[in-house]
């Protein structure tokens, strides 16, 4: 099976020992990944980006690969600012505050007049808002609460593109196709687990992540659209790494490490559920390039039906499926 260029849209490289450890798990099979900015301090200005996103190529070595560059939103933002920092980024990230890993810094209350400025200036130069869609309520509610302020911000900001990042409810989905500037990313792990999987049982910390996984039927609703490919959907690992003393522990970090394992899992999906080679491609590449306007660097994947146990960890951190069997492996990868 051979994929070609894959993009993940939602990724967090870190900083620091962490970004230079698993930098290379997205980098070797991804032909790029649009970059998440909630480092402490967050990203949050042009010498910021611009330095971040050299530590990354730093990273990266001699693998081909594009870090899609994006800022921490803040009201403040100006259009002079915007401008200034437009060609060294590809998105900007709102985060509602203290919502999840370092976001202490993002947006409270989503009054449409106090975001209106930097959103518009945002909208006429064409800068996407990927969104943190959850609110501060009930955990299982948080994000179907949500719905009703990407109402409000899609028909304030019309032209504005807002991306519904890791979609993980039902809600989400009913709402995706009832504004045309409403998009989303979904992850690989909640196509496949449910709430249950995180604490059902024994409790697994390596499963336990912002938005937290839902309920079987939220699960169907994602299943449906990522396999049958809709337009408005592209795939987004929110692959977040954490050393494993910080998942496993008293107070567990939220985050699934999906990086390493991540094309060959949704390979091994899509054929199980029995959905077209050509909407896998659709759903890791196609769709966000044109949602995005992109050109990617060309890359193919080729994938074999040979089954390997996942590593326990990847310098300390533990991926999904850690010590488990899965059906696919990377077999070949190839620039162009
Ligand atoms: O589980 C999560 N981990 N969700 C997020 O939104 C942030 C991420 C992280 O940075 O660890
Ligand atoms: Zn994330």
């Amino acid at each position: 099976m051979q994929l070609t260029t894959p993009l993940d849209m939602h990724l967090h490289l870190r900083d620091g020992e962490m970004l230079d450890n698993i930098a290379k798990c997205s980098a070797s099979t991804f032909s790029g990944a649009i970059i998440m900015p909630n480092l402490v301090p967050p990203v949050r200005t042009k010498e910021e980006v611009v330095a971040y996103k050299e530590r990354i190529m730093k990273a990266i070595g001699d693998e081909r690969f594009t870090p899609y560059m994006t800022l921490f939103f803040k009201p403040s933002y100006d259009k002079v600012f915007l401008e200034s920092v437009r060609d060294e980024i590809t998105a900007i990230k709102l985060y509602p505050a203290g919502i999840t890993t370092n976001s202490e810094g993002g947006v409270s209350g989503f009054d449409v007049e106090e975001l209106r400025p930097a959103l518009e200036a945002m909208s006429e130069l064409d800068i996407p808002l990927c969104v943190h869609g959850e609110t501060n309520g009930f955990v299982m509610d948080r994000e179907a609460e949500f719905v009703s302020i990407y109402e409000k911000l899609a028909s304030a900001f019309p032209k504005l593109k807002i991306i519904m990042e890791h979609i993980t409810t039902k809600e989400s989905v009913e709402v995706l196709d009832k504004f045309e500037n409403l998009y989303a990313t979904i992850t690989l792990h909640h196509l496949l687990i449910t709430l249950d999987d995180v604490a059902g049982g024994m409790l697994k910390p390596h499963l336990f992540c912002k938005p937290i996984a839902k309920r079987p039927e939220d699960r169907e609703a994602l299943l449906k659209i990522a396999l049958e490919a809709h337009p408005k959907v592209m795939f987004g690992s929110d692959s977040a790494p954490h050393p494993k003393h910080a998942k496993e522990s008293c107070g567990c970090a939220a985050g699934v490490f999906t990086a390493p394992i991540a094309l060959q899992v949704l390979a091994e999906l899509f054929e199980n559920k029995n959905a077209s080679l050509e909407n896998l491609q659709a759903f890791i590449s196609g769709n966000a390039q044109k949602i995005y306007a992109l050109s990617p660097l060309a890359k193919t994947v080729t994938l074999e039906k040979k089954s390997v146990t996942v590593p326990s960890d990847y310098n300390g951190v533990v991926p999904m499926y850690a010590d488990e069997k899965i059906a696919y492996s990377i077999k070949e990868i190839k620039n162009g």
